[in-house]
C-alpha cells in the first residue's frame, strides 16, 4: 500500500467477502449486487446495512418486491436490529410495494424521479454525514420498459453523485430475451457483485463472484455461499466446480451441470462440487 492515496473501504458486514475485496466496498462507490431470484441478494443487502448501522452509521433502504415489515423481520432473524435503528432515526426503510397512505417512507408510483426525490429527503431526514443506501431492486422502475434499464441506473447515480451515499443497487438478472434483461445497473455500477445458483447432486446451491471492483485487486474466484438460520449468509469457500461458466446464461449453465452430473453419475463416489463432504 505504498503510494496510494488510502481508499476508506466499507464492511459488507460478512468477513470473508470483505477480505475478497481488500477490506471492503470503497466509500463512495455505487455497486450493483446481481442474480436470479433467491440468490441471496436482499440478505446481502440487509448485511450490508446492518454492518453501517453496527458502526455508528446511516443507512436507507428501499424495498420494491417486499414490504418494511418483511425486510425488518428477515434482518431480525439474523440478530440486526432494523426497527430500534429506525427509532433511533438512523435508518430509513423506503417502502415501494405496500404504498400506505399516510406512511411518509412510502412510494406510490415506481417512478425513478420519485425514487430519487424520497432518497433525497430520507437522506436530509438522516442528517449531516454519509449514509449506506440500498435499492431493492431496481428492476421493479424497468418492468414494463427494460430498454430504459441503463438510463435510469445513470440517472440515479447521476442525480445522487453529491449526496455522500455508498450505494447497493440489486438487479434480478434473468435472461428473458434475446436483448438480455437486467443489464443496466451493471453499466453504470463501480463494481459488481454476482450471485448464482445450482441444483447439484439434487441440492440447491448459491454462490458469489465479484465481477468487478474498481481500484481493487480482488478475488476472482467463485465461492460457495449458504443462508444459514440465526446467522445469515456465510462463504463456504472456494468452488473448485468453475470453469468461467458462472458468466453463462443459466439454462446453458443448467445443461452443462446436467451434463456433468449425468457423467459423474457413471462413476461410483464422486464429489463434484469437491468442498462438500
Ligand atoms: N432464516 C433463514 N434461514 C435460512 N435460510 C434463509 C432464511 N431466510 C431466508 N433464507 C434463504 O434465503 C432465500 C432468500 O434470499 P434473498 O431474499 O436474499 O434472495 P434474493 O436474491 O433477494 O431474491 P429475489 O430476487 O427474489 O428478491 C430464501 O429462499 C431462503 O432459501
Ligand atoms: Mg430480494
Amino acid at each position: 500500500m505504498t503510494g496510494e492515496e488510502s481508499l476508506e473501504r466499507l464492511s459488507t458486514g460478512i468477513p470473508e467477502i470483505d477480505r475478497m475485496l481488500q477490506g471492503g466496498i470503497p466509500k463512495g462507490f455505487t455497486v450493483a449486487v446481481v442474480g436470479e431470484p433467491g440468490t441471496g441478494k436482499t440478505i446481502f443487502c440487509i448485511h450490508f446495512i446492518g454492518a453501517g448501522l453496527s458502526s455508528g452509521g446511516k443507512g436507507i433502504y428501499v424495498t420494491t418486491e417486499e414490504s418494511r415489515e418483511s425486510i425488518v423481520r428477515q434482518a431480525s432473524m439474523f440478530g440486526i436490529d432494523f426497527r430500534e435503528a429506525i427509532n433511533e432515526g438512523r435508518l430509513v426503510v423506503i417502502d415501494a410495494l405496500m404504498g400506505v397512505r399516510g406512511d411518509p417512507w412510502s412510494l406510490y408510483e415506481l417512478d425513478v424521479e420519485e425514487l430519487v426525490s424520497k432518497i433525497i429527503e430520507a437522506k436530509k431526514y438522516l442528517g449531516y454525514g454519509h449514509a449506506r443506501l440500498v435499492v431493492d431492486s431496481m428492476s421493479a422502475f424497468w418492468l414494463d420498459k427494460p430498454a430504459m434499464a441503463r438510463k435510469y441506473s445513470y440517472m440515479v447515480k447521476r442525480r445522487l453523485a453529491k449526496w455522500d451515499l455508498t450505494i447497493i443497487l440489486t438487479s434480478q438478472y434473468a435472461v428473458t430475451s434475446s436483448l438480455g434483461f437486467g443489464f443496466g445497473v451493471e453499466h453504470v455500477a463501480d463494481g459488481i457483485i454476482r450471485f448464482r445458483k445450482a441444483v447439484i447432486d439434487g441440492e440447491l446451491r448459491r454462490y458469489l463472484v465479484i465481477e468487478k471492483m474498481r481500484q481493487t485487486d480482488h478475488d476472482k474466484r467463485v465461492y460457495r455461499i449458504d443462508i444459514v438460520d440465526g446467522k445469515g449468509m456465510v462463504v463456504l469457500g472456494p468452488a473448485r466446480y468453475s470453469r468461467g461458466d458462472f458468466s453463462l446464461p443459466p439454462s446453458v449453465l443448467r445443461k452443462m451441470i446436467e451434463a456433468e452430473i449425468k457423467k459423474l453419475s457413471e462413476i461410483p463416489n464422486t464429489d463434484i462440487d469437491g468442498e462438500g463432504s
